[in-house]
């Protein structure tokens, strides 16, 4: 086993320029968030670290493109993606952002290392300008005819229709991708990184590894032919070049964007980088796509080694393959992409991690299927894990009422309490190896296995036999042991229900997974199912459509999920009447400063102003688009100070399957009295 306890993840900083979708997830983010909390839950250090890649020509051309400035852009995806990442419970100990000032300070003062350490050599090159734009155009800028296949609208790095990848100077007829003016070549100076310097040592480094097959070879090759790299572009969107008389020029993306993985952890402390970027002790392991693999294992490493800091090298790179949807790359431009929102008020967070974590990429591409998916779910999350679980809750309940004593173990128990000890060591192993999709399967193993000694026990006959009442027991017994055998090793995958079961045997804390089995059980709470079966999104539709599918189905009536129909003991009808529910208009909605979950209304209520506040800030993505809307409130709730304002009142809303909504009316007056 490891001898580190402290480990530092990283994952591969996402491009602040679309939104995160389930392919990334699967690729990257998942994974890593899978395994911060399998470290955690075992009661080791881990530090999570992330942000947003924004910087680069893909950034300023898409920009353009939305016209709004690079900035604007990156504001609004990055603002975006991190609210996606909390809503899939992607809990990273800090999400930051590359175009924080003291971010581009690090990448200038590291490049200057790397200039005085003689890594770093300026060459004269030939570009191609833009004489009517007055400027150099960076590769993306530049379209023309491609020198393989002669696909007259190649991309200026790549063919799109072809695949190769060439030099933007290599094209035939080259344009301007914005005035498809013509374009000429002339001189201008550049910097590169001489990798090549380092092909010894990154050898010998690499071979120090124990990356997957496919990562050592393609880093193997690639260090083969390594050769310098321009590390310069001319734009004026970047890290600008720390160096006098070279406006206009700033760092190539991929130089600043790795440096983010540690400016992102001063951003968050910079005792966390003493902790764990500068201490030899630390483990430092990196999630990355497949598309990223050489920037990890070979380029960003050289960087590091060219530096003066001695910060980690990465120890464990986990490079996971593609997932593609109907066999295709995610791609929202094709429209072969999914909106993780629209997913997200069909779908429970914990409902996709599962099925993300059953199908995860790790060996080979994998497709994604709407259909499938909504098996899974419900044969296997629904119909296993979850059965079991609450089968064995409610017939506690319901039959002794209490915690079940244990009493003489048969053979059969123990074989039974073996077996899943067993498998949840092999599960512990699963996830040390980074494999989600191993450390799921087992789940579900040790889930039929719980269900098989569960209908073999038939506890329901032993019920009608008085004198079986101890037996009874000890067999319940057994089975709320697998309970907390499964929910120790679920809690990475599916942290919601896992807290939430954990609820129902009086824990409110989520105990450490070595104590999972053995903690003492004080007191059952009525359980509620821990997952709903899913519906197909839209009835005979292909799935073609999956996103329209998705909003088509929060506005069809789904049958009630179980735990709806526990309902509340009764009440009066003047117990009722002591409410005073009432239409209200939203004058002004705003965030209140310093809180993650609090939004301020201003109301007018019959001509009356008033302020309520309402923990909802989350669910809510634009908080002016309330302004106009007619909403349901409590009037008479006695007034209450939160963040040092007094709410007065409370707004209805529900908040249930991942679906947010507020009631609210159209033509009914303000002031209006429900009832
Ligand atoms: N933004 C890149 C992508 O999405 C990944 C950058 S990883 C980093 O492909 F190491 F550079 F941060
Ligand atoms: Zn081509």
């Amino acid at each position: 086993m490891r001898q580190h306890n402290k480990t530092l993840i990283t994952a591969a900083l996402p491009y602040a320029n679309g939104q995160i979708h389930v392919g990334h997830l699967a690729g990257a983010y998942l994974p890593a968030d899978i395994y911060h909390r399998y470290l955690v839950g075992k009661g080791e250090k881990s530090l999570f670290i992330c942000g947003s890649d924004e910087y680069g020509i893909a950034i300023t051309i898409k920009a353009e493109e939305a016209k709004r400035t690079p900035q604007q852009q990156v504001d609004h995806f990055h603002k975006i993606n991190k609210k996606l990442f909390s809503r899939m419970g992607i809990d990273f100990s800090h999400y930051s952002r590359t175009s924080l000032p003291h971010h581009a300070e690090r990448t200038q003062a590291i490049f200057k290392e790397h200039l005085r350490n003689g890594w770093i050599e300026k060459k004269t090159i030939h570009q191609l300008f833009s004489p009517a734009e007055g400027r150099f155009l960076a590769d993306r800028y530049v379209v023309g005819t491609c020198p393989k296949c002669g696909y007259h609208e190649a991309r200026g790095d790549e063919c799109t229709k072809c695949g190769a990848s060439f030099e933007a100077t290599d094209l035939l007829n080259p344009v301007s991708k914005m005035t498809k003016k013509p374009l000429e070549l002339k001189e201008t100076e550049h910097y590169f990184f001489r990798f090549d310097l380092f092909k010894e040592r990154l050898k010998k480094w690499l071979e120090t590894k124990n990356f997957k097959p496919a990562t050592m070879n393609f880093s193997r090759q690639y260090i083969e032919d390594l050769k310098p790299r321009c590390i310069t572009r001319d734009l004026d969107w970047g890290v600008p070049l720390p160096i006098d008389g070279t406006k206009g020029k700033v760092l190539y993306v991929w130089y600043d964007a790795p440096i983010g993985y540690i400016s992102a952890t001063y951003d968050l402390q910079a005792e966390c980088v003493n902790e764990y970027w500068l201490d030899p002790k630390t483990r430092y392991v990196q999630f990355v796509g497949k598309d990223n693999t050489t920037f990890h294992s070979v380029l960003f490493p050289a960087m590091i080694m060219g530096q003066d800091t001695p910060y980690k090298l990465v120890d464990d790179l986990v490079v996971n393959e593609f997932l593609n949807l109907k066999g295709e790359k995610f791609s929202k431009s094709s429209g072969n992409s999914l909106d993780l929102e629209s997913m997200l008020r069909w779908i429970s967070s914990d409902q996709l991690r599962f099925y993300l974590s059953l199908i995860a990429p790790e060996h080979q591409d994998c497709d994604f299927s709407f259909e499938d998916l909504i098996v899974r779910v419900n044969s296997e999350l629904v119909g296993k894990l979850g059965n079991f679980i609450h089968r064995t809750l409610t017939f506690i309940q319901s039959k002794i009422g209490s915690v079940p004593k244990v009493g003489v173990l048969e053979v059969g128990d123990q074989e039974f309490l073996n077996q899943i000890e067993a498998l949840l060591d092999t599960g512990a192993a699963n996830y040390e190896n980074f494999s989600i999709k191993k450390a799921v399967e087992t789940l579900l193993e040790m889930a039929q296995l719980s269900n098989r000694y569960f209908d073999h026990q038939k506890p329901w006959s032993l019920v009608k036999d008085p004198l079986a009442k101890n037996r009874l027991e000890t067999i319940l017994a057994v089975c709320l042991k697998a309970v907390q055998a499964l929910l120790a090793q679920m809690g990475p995958v599916v942290p919601v229900a896992t807290k939430q079961a954990w609820g129902f045997l009086g824990h409110a804390v989520v105990p450490p997974r070595a104590q999972a089995m053995s903690i003492e059980v004080e007191r059952l709470e009525p359980p509620l199912p821990l997952f709903q079966k899913l519906e197909p999104p839209v009835k005979d539709e292909t799935m073609s459509e999956p996103t329209e599918a998705c909003q088509l189905q929060t506005a069809k009536t789904t049958p009630m999920p179980d735990h709806h129909k526990e309902l509340t003991p009764m009440i009066e009808f003047s117990d009722f009447e002591k409410v005073d529910l009432r239409v209200a208009l939203v004058l002004e909605c705003v965030a209140v400063p310093k809180s993650e979950k609090l939004l301020q209304f201003t109301l007018d209520v019959a001509g009356e102003k008033r302020v309520i506040l309402s923990g909802v800030r989350q669910f809510v993505q634009d908080s002016a688009a309330l302004v106009g809307k007619k909403v349901a409130i409590v009037a008479n709730l006695k007034p209450r100070k939160m963040m040092g304002i007094e709410s007065h009142g409370m707004i209805l809303s529900v908040m249930e399957e991942g679906v947010f909504e507020m009631l609210s009316f159209s033509s009914a007056p303000s002031g209006g009295r429900i009832g």
